[in-house]
């Protein structure tokens, strides 16, 4: 058995997640995730990485030095991790820290994560693979999203065709045929869930999200406006597609309002927008039941609404298979490292349209192997 930790910050820039997964033991291949914690980012460091979204003054310097701030926070996610398995940094073969997205341009050849590596792997004795999307662009590919081959490796049945489903900032869908099938593993970005959420609540209520969705749950859906925002055509584009806030910011909400608009009925209304285009694609799917994963599995009105827009499949969370739904986005890091260490392919090209499968990920390692570097 292999230790391998996971630390994610996706586009809802809320905090870093990080998963402890064990890879092998009883079986080849098994996985296990042993531990998950999640630290808040802070305020000041949530800020500077939302205004490195867009072009600004200094940036290179800035980015530099969130990208140091952003290590300094994983390696306390590492410490927290290593304390609540109670094992020790050396019994990690590797980290795969995806680093924060700031541009995500497969269109252009370029995706960018802010994250300095060899600060982390200095400050956690432990390798470091980081920057694991490029690889998948240089061949052609969307590089992202990554986490179906790791739902196909995790949650796939030999008789039930399954969805698994990320609602976090951005939602995203893996469709599992059943094992032995020989149709591929598909999958792609549906477009927004959290991140428009997020921003709007807390442009109008100061909350940094709707608890539980309960804000929305008291509006009614605007149609006129729906049918506004369902013209976009990202919602039409057949994949391979991948997409984050360099579409989705607060200028693609205020594009469709019409003046004397009510702040709650937008968010009812944004609600059920991701509500519609993710359960599009569960219907489409073809899937018995859908397993839900990400922060928007913890808001119950999103839920429900999802669960009235994807029938006939069923839509429950990975909790159902054992899997805490907060932990998924974050083990699949840590079992993208394992594949980085083991020089084999993480990405799957029939979902992100790359050429061919390709290993991905930088690896970096803190020490030399015979001072306490690490077992790669
Ligand atoms: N109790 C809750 N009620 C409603 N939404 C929640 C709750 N807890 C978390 N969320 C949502 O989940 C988001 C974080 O989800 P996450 O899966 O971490 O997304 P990402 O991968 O983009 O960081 C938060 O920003 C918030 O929108
Ligand atoms: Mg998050």
């Amino acid at each position: 058995m292999r230790r391998f930790i996971g630390l994610m910050s996706g586009t809802s820039i809320d905090a870093v997640d990080g998963a402890l997964v064990e890879i092998g033991g009883d079986r080849p291949g098994a996985l296990r995730t042993s531990a998950f914690v999640s630290r808040p980012i802070p305020a000041s460091l949530r800020h500077e990485l939302e205004a490195l979204q867009v072009p600004g003054a200094d940036e290179l310097a800035r980015a530099a030095l969130a990208g140091n701030a952003l290590a300094d926070l994983c390696a306390g996610v590492v410490a927290d991790l290593l304390a609540s398995a109670g094992c020790p940094a050396d019994s990690v073969t590797a980290i795969g820290a995806h680093g924060q997205t700031v541009r995500h341009r497969p269109d252009l050849g370029y995706t960018i994560q802010l994250l300095q590596p060899a600060r982390l792997a200095e400050a956690c004795g432990i390798a470091v693979v980081c920057d694991l999307r490029s690889a998948d662009i240089a061949a052609g590919g969307q590089g992202a999203p990554l986490a179906p081959a790791f739902h196909a490796e995790a949650f796939r049945d030999a008789a039930e065709r399954r969805a698994v489903v990320n609602l976090g900032g951005i939602a995203n869908i893996s469709v599992l045929p059943p094992l032995g099938s020989p149709e591929p593993v598909s999958g792609y970005d549906t477009g927004p869930a959290n991140t428009l959420l997020d921003g709007w609540c807390r442009r109008h209520t100061g909350a940094d999200f709707d608890r539980d969705g309960e804000w929305a749950r008291g509006g009614t859906v605007d149609a006129a406006l729906l049918a506004a925002w369902l013209t976009e055509p990202y919602f039409a584009m057949a994949p391979p597609k991948s997409t984050g806030r360099d579409l989705f910011d607060a200028g693609w909400i205020e594009r469709s309002l019409t003046s004397g608009y009510e702040p709650r009925n937008v968010q009812t209304t944004l609600v059920e927008l991701t509500a519609v285009t993710v359960g599009r694609a569960c219907r489409e799917s073809g899937a018995e039941r859908v397993f839900v994963c990400g922060g928007g599995v913890r808001n119950g009105f999103l839920m429900e609404r999802l669960a009235a827009n994807a029938a006939p499949a069923q839509v429950t969370t990975t909790q159902a298979l054992g899997v805490d739904p907060r932990a998924v986005e974050a083990a699949a890091f840590a079992w993208l490292a394992s594949r980085r260490v083991d020089r084999k392919a993480g990405n799957l090209a029939s979902v992100t349209g790359a050429r061919g499968p390709r290993v991905l990920g930088l690896l970096g390692e803190p020490r030399p192997r015979n001072q306490g570097g690490g077992r790669l």
